[in-house]
């Protein structure tokens, strides 16, 4: 079942005294509930500007979007804002956890403002979510004493402690090193995978975009299949 699809999707921005600037230029998509996608493409080629109008957190300027069948232009903002807070989990490279918090208290962040039966129950949910990351033992370290792969996977907690059903990552391993990159990335896709949301990932590794089950490049503003590149 389809819970994203794009039509035709264009992103164009004025700039003053120039041409304006053409981001997207057609883009058609489709992400079905508990599916992996993945998108490369090189840096300026509109990656981040197509995940944040896949988050709902911007608007095409041509083109449709739909989430559940609801066309996005249709929904008032406070109905985005709700649908992205209760359905939609983030990972971005910087892992922007709060600094003065514990991993406990920032995995419990987005419940903070959840139904009252998840609020009360958000440390629980929170050390749950710890768990199912593998970090269980750092519930109450402050980020500053955990590593880099340990920070995503706290962000990774965090993204899904309200069960989302898309998962949206941009460049979530690009601050970490290789090896680790490829570990946290294989826990996220399980993660995914066990609680049947879709996961979005763009990326410039091609080992990490060959976890998905379709693969995009984007490329002149448009979406192209990928072939799977030769995996080591
Ligand atoms: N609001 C904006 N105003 C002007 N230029 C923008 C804006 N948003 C994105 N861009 C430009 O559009 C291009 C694509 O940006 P982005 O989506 O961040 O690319 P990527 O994530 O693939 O590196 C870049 O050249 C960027 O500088
Ligand atoms: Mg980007």
């Amino acid at each position: 079942m389809a819970i994203l699809v794009l039509d035709g999707v264009t992103r164009v921005v004025e700039i003053p005294d120039a041409e304006p600037l053409h981001i997207l230029r057609g883009v058609d998509l489709v992400v079905d509930a508990g599916e992996h996608v993945s998108i490369v493409g090189r840096s300026g080629s509109g990656k981040s500007t197509l995940l944040n109008i896949l988050g709902l957190l911007d608007e095409p300027t041509g083109g449709s979007i739909r989430f559940d069948d609801v066309p996005v232009q249709r929904m008032s903002a406070a109905e985005r804002d709700k649908r992205r807070g209760r359905e939609v989990g983030f990972i971005f490279q910087q892992f922007n956890l709060l600094p003065g918090r514990t991993a406990a208290e920032n995995v419990a962040t987005p419940l903070l403002y959840a139904e009252p039966h998840r609020f009360w129950r958000r440390r629980r949910l929170a050390l749950e979510m710890l768990d199912r990351v593998g970090l269980a033992d750092r519930a109450d370290w402050l980020p500053s004493r955990l590593s880099g792969g340990e920070q995503q996977r706290v962000a990774i907690a965090r993204a899904l402690v309200r069960e989302p059903r898309v998962i949206l990552a941009d460049e979530p391993t690009g601050a970490l090193d290789v090896e680790t990159g490829q570990a946290v990335m294989g826990l996220l896709d399980g993660v995914a995978r066990d609680s049947r949301a879709a996961l979005v990932t763009i990326t410039h590794d091609p080992h990490i975009a060959a976890l998905a089950d379709r693969r995009h490049r984007l490329d002149g503003g448009v979406l192209h299949p990928a072939e799977v590149e030769a995996v080591r």
